[in-house]
């Protein structure tokens, strides 16, 4: 702790203004000079090339996005604070991950019963924050200017086809997969700026507003600081989220088999309009939901490890697979 104040100190408050709350506890006692204040951050410290990608992803948003960009991501600053080690300082969001409010849902069947206006409400709840996400995702999706839209997906392709091959080496699922897919028609769209990490511990909720953080560079990499194409398929970000709310409906259901994500629906509908609009096509759908679920099927974590969830782990294996047989029929 003291030594996370002495690099504060040495990177001086006043250039963290923008990304630290400041609260001001009490008023000043008259002839004591003193003020107490209340700062808060979120200060992510790590290795200079892994945390200098981190800032570099949130960079290209506030780039390319000018203004906008501050009603979807926090603010941030990065500092080099040795030769080895860096740090980002990250505007706090005060709220909780949109998969807490998910939880919610549980608490709330446990509580009050699946049938209760309690439920109904939170259902309701998480179907606006739902459309929150994907009104943010169209800004974010929006005014890009590239000049050989081919080329930019080529190199997106690249990356989705090396994050799969990765994903599944990680979680030792044999597939016919080739590491770079055919490049063609198939795969064409729009390509815009992207999160390409929208899971549900991505977003911040605050009342009814969304804030996201942690974009990546590289939709899943070998190493943290792995860079990607420029640009991607704003689908990547659609399908992440609907990939992630029905693994959460998934756990919702071992307990409550019967009861839904409601939500769900609005993205599937979202997907399929996009789709109807030539945004991108079937094959990009297939591709980004191998990407997604092979993501979760390589994660290591305690949650994802732990036998108490085998339920969760075996149906993103399943859907993983079913995912690799859509893709190898599409070639
Ligand atoms: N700006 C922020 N405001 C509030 N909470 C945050 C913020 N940034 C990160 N967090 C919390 O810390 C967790 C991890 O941060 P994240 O940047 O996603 O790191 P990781 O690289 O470990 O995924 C988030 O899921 C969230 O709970
Ligand atoms: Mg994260």
């Amino acid at each position: 702790m003291n030594n996370i104040l002495s690099i504060i100190e040495d990177i001086k408050w006043s250039s963290l203004k923008k990304v630290v709350s400041i609260r001001n506890l009490g008023t000043k006692r008259r002839g004591s000079g003193k003020s107490i204040l209340n700062l808060e951050t979120i200060i992510k410290l790590g290795p200079v090339p892994v945390i200098k990608n981190e800032s570099e992803a949130y960079r290209r948003f506030y780039k390319l996005l000018g203004k906008n960009a501050y009603g979807i991501f926090p603010r941030t600053i990065y500092r080099k604070i040795s030769p080895k080690q860096s740090l980002i300082a990250i505007e706090p969001v005060q709220g909780i991950t949109f998969e807490q409010t998910v939880r919610g849902l549980i608490r709330g069947a446990y509580e009050y019963g699946q049938k209760s206006r309690s439920v109904e409400k939170i259902q309701k709840s998480i179907i606006r924050l739902s459309e929150e996400v994907l009104l943010k995702l169209r800004i974010l999706h929006s005014g890009v200017n590239c000049t050989d839209p081919k080329k930019e997906m080529d190199l997106f392709l690249v990356e989705m086809s090396r994050g799969l091959s990765y994903s599944l080496k990680r979680s030792k699922i044999k597939s016919n997969f080739s590491a770079i897919l055919r490049v063609g028609s198939d795969f064409m769209g729009t390509v815009s700026l992207a999160h390409r990490d929208l899971s549900l511990i991505n977003i911040i909720v605050v009342n009814d507003s969304v804030t996201f953080i942690d974009p990546r560079h590289h939709v899943a990499s070998s190493t943290q600081n792995q860079r990607g194409a420029r640009f991607a398929s704003p689908v990547i970000d659609l399908v992440a989220f609907n990939v992630a709310l029905q693994r959460s409906e998934v756990e919702v259901q071992n307990i409550f088999p019967n009861l839904r994500l409601s939500a769900r629906d609005y993205i599937e509908k979202e997907i399929s309009y996009l789709l109807r609009q030539g945004v991108f096509s079937p094959a990009m759908v297939a591709l980004s939901e191998a990407v997604v679920w092979a993501g979760y099927a390589a994660c290591r974590c305690s949650n994802c490890l732990n036998s108490k969830n085998k339920f969760l782990r075996d149906f993103v294996f399943s859907k993983t697979k079913n995912c690799l047989d859509v893709l190898c029929a599409l070639k």
